[in-house]
């Protein structure tokens, strides 16, 4: 099976695929499936992170897709936990083992922490250590607003190729989508189907949205389908998770069509700038509070 998802050149010209596999809130025992499954269909990246708990799972499912290893696109994550130079360099060792690779494709600060910001400077130090060393190709951030992106920068030899962030019909994020292209950093959106919005109850659900559901009329395609090509057709790279076979199927076919511009413009349209996640302003070490 070859990959179906076209490349995104990373600032360090690293090609990473525009469509991924996300796992979390899979269980270990959902994640080999999910991953060997997703593998198969022609997925070639996938997303996880230490603090779900399921490294060790998408290690098993890439082995068991078959797949060379080196054709496979994997990120993780560190969690504010481990944030510091030395803890974030053992919580990189320990999810290397748990994976069970040598070397990974991509490390990403899992969420700045803006009120010990200290401690995420250490870690990004840290990360550029690990890139030194020849032991991860890129490094990255999650969930940084402008502000935070500057202030690590300042501080920096290398600047993120990547800031992966809660983006869906709701929640545009043109300002940060802004930032980051000028920094010559790739935009990922997490939650890119609206997943928190559903599994966390906290706003209206963009699949079941009136204009998704025409749209998806239009095309012949689900709604999931519409909202993931949007993405794609504004340059957003994109994580959908699922751990059921059909779903998985569904995500990926999304290359033999593309929105018209005033399609794109109406789901544009449907911005709310409403999170369904935490804000980073406010997130602080330890577990996620709703
Ligand atoms: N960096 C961060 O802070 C951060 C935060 C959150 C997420 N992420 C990453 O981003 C990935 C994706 O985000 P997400 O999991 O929050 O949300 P998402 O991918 O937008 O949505 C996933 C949810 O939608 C369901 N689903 C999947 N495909 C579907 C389809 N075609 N039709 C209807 N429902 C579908 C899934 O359930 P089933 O599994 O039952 O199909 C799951 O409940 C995560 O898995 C993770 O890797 C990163």
């Amino acid at each position: 099976m070859i990959a179906k998802s076209f490349t995104i050149d990373l600032s360090n010209r690293i090609a990473m695929p525009a469509l991924g596999l996300g796992v979390f809130q899979s269980g270990p025992e959902e994640t080999v499936a999910a991953v060997s499954t997703a593998i198969a269909d022609g997925y070639r990246l996938i997303d996880t992170a230490a603090a779900y708990g399921n490294e060790a799972e998408v290690g098993e499912g890439i082995r068991a897709s078959g797949i060379d290893r080196a054709e496979i696109f994997v990120t993780t994550k560190l969690k504010p936990d481990d944030y510091g130079f030395e803890e974030a360099l053992r919580a990189f060792d320990r999810s290397l083992a748990a994976l069970g690779f040598d070397t990974l494709d991509l490390y990403l600060l899992h969420w700045p922490l803006p009120k010990t910001f200290e401690s995420t400077v250490a870690s990004w130090k840290a990360a550029e250590r690990l890139l030194s060393e020849g032991r991860v190709r890129a490094i990255g951030v999650c969930n940084f607003n402008p502000n935070h992106l500057d202030a690590l920068i300042a501080r920096a030899d290398v600047v993120p190729v990547i800031n992966q962030v809660e983006l869906h019909p709701f929640l545009l994020q043109n300002d940060l989508r802004a930032a980051n292209a000028k920094l010559g950093i790739v935009t990922q959106a997490w939650s890119p189907i609206g997943g928190v919005n559903r599994y966390w109850e906290s706003g209206e659900d963009p699949l079941t949205h009136p204009v998704i559901v025409a749209l998806a009329e239009k095309y012949g395609k689900s709604p999931a389908q519409v909202i993931l090509r949007w993405h794609l057709d504004r340059g957003v790279s994109v994580i959908p998770k699922s751990v059921k076979p059909a779903r998985i199927a569904e995500n990926i076919d999304v290359f033999d069509f593309a929105l018209a511009t005033d399609d794109i413009e109406a789901v544009d349209a449907l911005d709310q700038n409403k999170r369904g996640g935490p804000d980073p302003e406010t997130r602080a070490a330890g577990p996620i509070k709703r």
